[in-house]
């Protein structure tokens, strides 16, 4: 990999490429008026002075506008992408001009990767050294998880972490589990403002926009299989259905299972949808979901992509060694030949599709989740001195606040509880 420039202690693919990542920046802030709320009341409050927060989160315009919020409060900021493929690189490019030290681009390969974390401990350690307290912000917990094994002594000045995907938040409670959480976390998936909206509608419609960027399939009467019904899913399934494909769903839990049956899609197990899915997509956070023993059993031409967090939902590593021969057929599909003239398509190397392929969730949606990313910062600051290494749920009422913003946002006003209201719904004495 080669970088055409270098910008102070960034590492970025091209920083010519800064105008337009300006641009694509100034489109996501104007959608996302509830982080510019929480942004003006940083730059007044700066509740964040003397704070470095170290991120591993996707290099996007709206990451771009996290940043800046960060900022404002009085931060400082130093980045590397969460995933080999999802670096926009002209918003790198932009980033790497403002106070932001920025690593990353798209199409890093696994140690390029780490080493891009690695300088954002970097970054961490000259922080601590300098006197100011540290903070990191991850998306899939790698960063935390890296500080765990390697970095230790950053722990003690570690005042709080945030997590943003339900894959991570599960690592960290693993963690936790173990006794091996050194640091409290604070779970920002686990937000109502952020799960509900940003799995359910944010993933939906851009996984499904990232496999059409991918490949210009029709999905309208495709049989498209999603494997998992999480949140992720389940907006996914209605994503799908709502554009005219027959879709189905795979489960290993219950529960969720039948409320897929129950929102009307056919569960069936992956066995079963080997032998006639058009399109499937994992979303599961789980491994191994779809096997080679699987792909064998399906049609020639299938098309496959995972948007779960990590790579390893389809087993991408035996498909490659398995395969015959693989083409790149356009940016984000390859063409995997397999035995006599069975093949199939993949997705983005079977890394998050809608990240991979596309550019990840709409700008409004990202708005609601980074409120959440905010906020947390702000409040693991205030309450260090009460926090245990535990991972750690905002109090709803700065959830309710979020969706107030985002309301306010779009000039939607809702009724107020009275008086009466209040006390009848806090009473159990009246009954018919
Ligand atoms: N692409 C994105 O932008 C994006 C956004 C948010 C979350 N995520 C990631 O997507 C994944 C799913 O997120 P979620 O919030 O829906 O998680 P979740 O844990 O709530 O749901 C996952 C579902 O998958 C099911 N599952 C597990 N193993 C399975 C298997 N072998 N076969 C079928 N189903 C199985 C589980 O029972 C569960 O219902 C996670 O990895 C998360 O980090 C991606």
């Amino acid at each position: 990999m080669k970088y055409s420039k270098k910008s102070g202690n960034s590492k970025v693919k091209d920083l010519s490429l800064a105008k337009s990542g300006a641009k694509n920046v100034a489109w996501a802030k104007d959608h996302m008026k509830a982080l510019a709320q929480v942004k003006k009341k940083f730059e007044r409050e700066k509740p964040l002075k003397d704070l470095f927060v170290g991120m591993a989160l996707h290099i996007t315009k709206e990451t771009a506008f996290l940043i800046e919020t960060l900022q404002a409060g009085g931060a400082k900021v130093a980045i590397a992408g969460c995933n080999p493929l999802s670096t926009q690189d002209d918003v790198a490019a932009y980033l790497a001009n403002t106070n932001a030290i920025v690593y990353g681009w798209k199409g890093e390969t696994t140690a390029e990767y780490w080493k891009n974390l690695e300088s954002v401990v970097g970054q961490l350690k000259a922080a601590v050294d300098a006197g100011f307290k540290i903070a990191t912000i991850d998306d899939g917990c790698d960063l935390v998880s890296l500080i765990h094994e390697k970095y230790t002594k950053l722990l003690d000045h570690l005042v709080v972490g945030t997590e943003e995907t339900t894959t991570g938040v599960i690592r960290l409670r693993a963690m936790e589990k173990s006794g091996a959480l050194k640091c409290p976390v604070i779970a920002v998936n686990d937000n109502k403002t952020k799960h509900l909206f940003d799995n359910y509608y944010g993933t939906g419609q851009s996984t499904i926009d990232g496999i059409i960027r991918a490949t210009s399939t029709m999905i309208a009467g495709s049989k498209f299989v999603v494997a998992g019904y999480g949140p992720c899913g389940e907006g996914l399934s209605k994503c799908a259905r709502g554009l005219g494909a027959i879709v189905s769903v795979t489960e290993v839990d219950p529960i969720r299972a039948l409320q897929a049956r129950m929102d009307g899609f056919e569960v069936v197990k992956m066995s079963e949808a080997a032998t006639y899915g058009d399109i499937f997509v994992t979303v599961t956070g789980d491994i191994n979901v779809i096997t080679l023993k699987h792909i064998k059993k399906m049609k020639t031409g299938t098309i496959l992509a995972n948007s779960g967090h990590f790579d390893v939902e389809i087993d991408v590593r035996n498909l490659y060694k398995q395969a015959k021969s693989v083409e790149q057929i356009r940016p984000g599909l390859q063409k995997i030949n397999m035995i006599g003239e069975h093949f199939i398509y993949l997705c983005g190397e079977g890394r998050l599709v809608n990240l991979a392929c596309a550019e990840g969730h709409p700008s409004v949606v990202m708005s609601l989740s980074f409120c959440g990313q905010a906020l947390a910062i702000e409040y693991g600051i205030k309450n260090a001195e009460k926090l245990e290494n535990k991972v750690h749920v905002l109090p709803g009422k700065i959830d309710n606040h979020i969706a107030t913003l985002q309301l306010e946002a779009i000039g939607i006003g809702i009724d107020k509880l009275t008086a009466e209201q209040e006390k009848y719904l806090a009473s159990w004495q009246s009954g018919t």
